[in-house]
């Protein structure tokens, strides 16, 4: 299990949930209410801050540079090209993710993105 806390969502929240859950699943099953109008990473009304708690590097997945969720947030300003491939040469895990398309390993806070 993995904790997520969510805050500026309206009332801040504490949940465990099993490893690999959905951000967003994880979110709608704890009454968390984050904006998602596709579901499947292409709109990216999900994005949302996503910051690493506990002391060891995070376990994350790579992002391909050409996947959709990257694309997305390419699209909506967020990311660079650069940072992208940047993304997807290292283990560095982006501070912006799609609720839809993030798959939670470890302790996180979650934050809107105010971009
Ligand atoms: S709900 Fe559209 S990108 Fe996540």
């Amino acid at each position: 299990m993995v904790k997520v806390k969510f805050t500026g969502f309206g009332s801040d929240k504490e949940v465990e949930v099993a490893s690999g859950e959905l951000l967003l699943r994880a979110a709608k099953d704890n009454g968390v209410k984050i904006p998602c109008d596709c579901q499947d990473g292409e709109c990216g009304s999900c994005a949302v801050e996503v910051v690493f708690l506990g002391e060891k590097d995070p376990q994350c997945e790579r992002l391909d540079s050409q996947g959709k969720e990257l694309t997305t947030l390419i699209g909506r300003g967020v990311y660079t090209k650069a940072d992208a491939e940047a993304f997807e040469m290292s283990d560095k895990a982006p501070g912006v993710r799609l609720a839809c398309q993030c798959i939670v390993r470890n302790d996180i806070l979650v934050k809107p993105y105010q971009g």
